[in-house]
């Protein structure tokens, strides 16, 4: 069945796009960490500190992304994270330079910063697209966590078939970091995600924002 594109009733960016990732650009998020991203973030953390290079693959979903990426990458170590146990449970056969751990990114990223690793790159494969004005704050642009996402370093990639989204991830870049990302299109002619295979088979527009967080 053919998938819709995500239905907006924002005609553009979010008026309160700007307000909003700038309040959390000067403040510090401090939400609890739970308990079992904790554990997962140390089930993973020794073979992260002796591998020569960490990429994240983040929302992977079913990890067939952190497959792909860990092909690209034989040298690193590339982990998926997701939170749901269900999808994590349907994952292909993983190269051994790659790892899935169930945790909430929202706690994932703030471990990853605190304990000062640095990222090759950073996978996020169409995130949940929220597409009501009302749930601004959980786009991960307009989320408190937004800061410590930006502070892993490294490539990072967004893909998403929502160009709302790609828009103001891209204008939360230049808000905080002064850098201009551009939003592009992007064509799936080899899947890597399920999402992707889905959208692209559908005829969905995809659209991709590609900033270096190191430079
Ligand atoms: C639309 S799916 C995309 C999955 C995959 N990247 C793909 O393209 O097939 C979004 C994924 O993000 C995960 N996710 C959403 N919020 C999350 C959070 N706070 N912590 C961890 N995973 C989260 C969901 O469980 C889901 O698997």
């Amino acid at each position: 069945m053919p998938s819709r594109i995500p239905v907006t009733s924002q005609r553009g960016l979010h008026p309160r796009l700007d307000q909003t990732v700038l309040r959390h650009w000067r403040t510090s998020w401090r939400q609890p960490i739970r308990d079992h991203s904790r554990r997962a973030f140390d089930s993973i953390e020794p073979l992260a500190t002796r591998a020569c290079a960490l990429i994240l693959d983040t929302g992977c979903g079913v990890g067939e992304s952190t497959a792909h990426l860990a092909r690209l990458h034989p040298d690193a170590l590339v982990i998926g994270v997701d939170k749901s146990a269900h999808r994590l449970a349907r994952s292909p056969k993983l190269p051994d330079n790659a790892r899935l751990v169930r945790a909430d990114l929202t706690d994932f990223w703030r471990l990853v910063r605190a304990a000062g690793w640095r990222l090759r790159e950073h996978a996020l494969y169409y995130p949940n697209p929220w597409p009501k004005p009302e749930h601004l704050g959980r786009r991960w642009h307009g989320h408190p966590v937004f800061p410590d996402l930006l502070a892993l370093g490294g490539r990072l990639e967004l893909r998403t078939n929502f160009e709302i989204y790609a828009r103001e991830f891209a204008r939360a870049i230049a808000l905080t970091l002064s850098q201009h990302a551009e939003v592009v299109s992007l064509r799936a002619d080899n899947p890597v995600t399920p999402f992707e295979r889905k959208y692209a088979a559908s005829g969905h527009d995809l659209y991709r924002v590609i900033v270096n967080l190191d430079s």
